[in-house]
C-alpha cells in the first residue's frame, strides 16, 4: 500500500464507516478473531476493537510468530489468558499453529454450542469475524484456513452488500473485516514499532532516527543477538554511536573516516525485518 493510499484512507470518515459496518454485522457473528503481529502485539492493534465488539468472545491470533521471540510470545498468550481472552501463536507463512484454530473457536464458544445442542440446532455453523489492521496477515490467515476448498458467500440477507464471507466447513464461517481498521497512528511509539516491522513505510520517518530507536530496544533485550551479528560492541554509549559502531564493523565508512550512518541505518532495519539479527519481539507483557 502506498503512503498516498494510507493517507487517503486515514480519514475519520472511513473509520466511522467501518465502525458502523461492524456494529451492523455484530448480531450475525458469534466471535471475533483478531490478527496481530506477534512481534508488536500492542502496536498492531486497532484501539477501538475491544469496545466495538461489545463483549463477543475474542480470540487473538499472534501471527508472524515465526519472526518473534518464542518465549515472549508465550508470555503474551499467558497474559491474554489471564484476562479471559483466548490467544494462539500462528505462522501463516508455513501454516504452523493453525490446526488449533477451529478447536479454539469451539472452546471460546462452548456455551453457545451447548445452547444450540439443547435446542436441537446441531450443525448450525459458528460465525467468526476476522479483524486486524493492514499488513498483519488477515488475508494470509483466511487463505490458509480456507485453503483451496473455500467458497465465498457474499451479500447475506440484511447485511450490507460486499461483506466477504468464507465457508470453511459445515461448522465454521469466517467474515473478513468489513472495512479498514487502523492502528493508533497518533501514538509515536505505535508508528515507530510498525515502521520497524515494515507495516508502515519508513519513507515517512527519518531512517537514522528509526534505526537509533530500534537499537535502544535491541540493546535493552537482545545484546547477544546484536553481537552475534555485528561483532563485539560497546553498549556504554548513545544509540547514534552504537549505530556508528555497527556501520564501521560493516565497512560503511565515508571520506574523512566517518561512518555512513544512513547506510548503516538502512542495513539495520532491513536485517531486523528479514530476521537476520534473530527472532525478536519488540513489545513485552
Ligand atoms: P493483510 O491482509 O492483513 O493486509 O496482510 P497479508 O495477508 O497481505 O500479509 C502481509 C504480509 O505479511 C505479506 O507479505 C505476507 O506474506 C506476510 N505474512 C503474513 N503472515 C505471515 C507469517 O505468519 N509469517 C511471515 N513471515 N510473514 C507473513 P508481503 O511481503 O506483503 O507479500 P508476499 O511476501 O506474500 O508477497
Amino acid at each position: 500500500m502506498s503512503d498516498t493510499q494510507q493517507s487517503i484512507q486515514w480519514f475519520p470518515g472511513h473509520m466511522a464507516k467501518t465502525r458502523r459496518k461492524i456494529k451492523e454485522i455484530l448480531p450475525l457473528i458469534d466471535a471475533v478473531a483478531e490478527v496481530v503481529d506477534a512481534r508488536v502485539p500492542l502496536s498492531s492493534r486497532n484501539p477501538e476493537i475491544a469496545e466495538l465488539i461489545e463483549g463477543k468472545p475474542h480470540i487473538i491470533l499472534l501471527n508472524k510468530s515465526d519472526m518473534a521471540d518464542k518465549s515472549v510470545t508465550e508470555e503474551w498468550i499467558k497474559h491474554y489468558k489471564s484476562q479471559g481472552v483466548f490467544a494462539i501463536a500462528i505462522d501463516c507463512k508455513s501454516g504452523k499453529g493453525l490446526s488449533v484454530f477451529k478447536d479454539t473457536v469451539k472452546t471460546a464458544l462452548a456455551d453457545k454450542l451447548e445452547a444450540y445442542a439443547k435446542k436441537g440446532m446441531v450443525g448450525k455453523p459458528l460465525r467468526v469475524m476476522v479483524v486486524g489492521i493492514p499488513n498483519v496477515g488477515k488475508s494470509s490467515f483466511i487463505n490458509r484456513i480456507a485453503g483451496k476448498t473455500r467458497a465465498k458467500v457474499e451479500n447475506r440477507p440484511g447485511v450490507t452488500r460486499g461483506n466477504q464471507w468464507f465457508t470453511i466447513d459445515k461448522q465454521l464461517e469466517l467474515l473478513d473485516t468489513p472495512g479498514v481498521l487502523w492502528p493508533k497512528f497518533e501514538d509515536v511509539t505505535v508508528g515507530e514499532h510498525l515502521a520497524f516491522t515494515g507495516a508502515v513505510k519508513d519513507r515517512i520517518l527519518d531512517t537514522e532516527l528509526l534505526a537509533m530507536r530500534l537499537l535502544e530496544i535491541l540493546s535493552e533485550n537482545y545484546r547477544d543477538l546484536l553481537e552475534n551479528r555485528y561483532g563485539k560492541l560497546d553498549f556504554e554509549c548513545d544509540s547514534y554511536d552504537l549505530l556508528s559502531q555497527i556501520g564501521k564493523k560493516r565497512g560503511m565508512v565515508i571520506r574523512g573516516g566517518d561512518t555512513d550512518t544512513e547506510r548503516a541505518a538502512n542495513m539495520l532495519l532491513e536485517e531486523y525485518r528479514n530476521c537476520k539479527i534473530g527472532l525478536i519481539s519488540l513489545e513485552r507483557v
